[in-house]
């Protein structure tokens, strides 16, 4: 039974299962990376500054996650067989014919996150207050990454895709402005 049940389910999706690992992968690592944004807010702000767990280890899990499901998310395109891209067209922004705004933002933002969060094990030769300015830039690049999924995505106007999107963006959302709001409030130095 359950194995006739496989056998439906790996023919009805065969031809598409490229197509559908990668959307797939592309969904977790908008809520891998929305998640990672989060707690990375809530670990520099004032909220949780000297209370509660440790959450770096779950901030670098969640980041390391990220990159993999995004690995798999370009590269499982490779292998389908009605968009056919190359690598440079999942690699270099504005090769790709296809949705070519949307596609080269995705690859932007895999890109910065890519180089800014391996960057993390390079902070002590970059030096640390070099590198938490250029950590940054991550919120910019997952920014970028949304604009992706909502601008590109067959799913995005499915009731379920805009519901999840928003349990996981809008608290990454209101802690950036949070912290945006703080920032430009702070006292500048020098000024008195
Ligand atoms: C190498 C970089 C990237 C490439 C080449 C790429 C490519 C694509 C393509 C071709 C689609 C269209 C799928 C469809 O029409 O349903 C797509 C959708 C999507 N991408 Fe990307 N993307 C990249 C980076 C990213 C990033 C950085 C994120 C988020 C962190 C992301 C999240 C998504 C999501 C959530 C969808 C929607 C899936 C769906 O509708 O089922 N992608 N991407």
């Amino acid at each position: 039974m359950i194995s006739s049940q496989a056998h439906l389910l790996a023919t009805a999706t065969g031809p598409h299962l490229y197509w559908i690992t990668s959307r797939a992968a592309g969904i977790a690592a908008l809520v891998l990376s929305s998640l990672s944004v989060c707690i990375g807010l809530l670990m520099g702000g004032r909220l949780m500054r000297g209370r509660g767990p440790d959450l770096r280890a779950t901030h670098e899990a969640l980041s390391l996650a990220t990159l993999a499901a995004l690995l798999v998310h370009g590269l499982t395109l490779i292998g389908d067989g009605f968009l056919r891209p190359t690598l440079a067209d999942i690699a270099v922004p504005f090769v790709s014919s296809y949705k070519t705004l949307w596609t080269s933002t995705g690859i932007v933002a895999f890109w910065a996150m890519l180089i800014l969060g391996l960057s993390y094990y390079a902070r002590t030769r970059i030096g640390m207050q070099r590198w938490r300015r250029l950590h940054r830039f991550t919120a910019l690049a997952w920014v970028l990454g949304l604009a992706h999924s909502l601008g590109e995505g067959t799913d995005a106007g499915q009731t379920w895709f805009l519901a999840m999107t928003a349990i996981v963006v809008l608290p990454a959302l209101s802690l950036l402005a949070l912290r945006w709001l703080g920032a430009s409030r702070e006292p500048q130095a020098g000024v008195a």
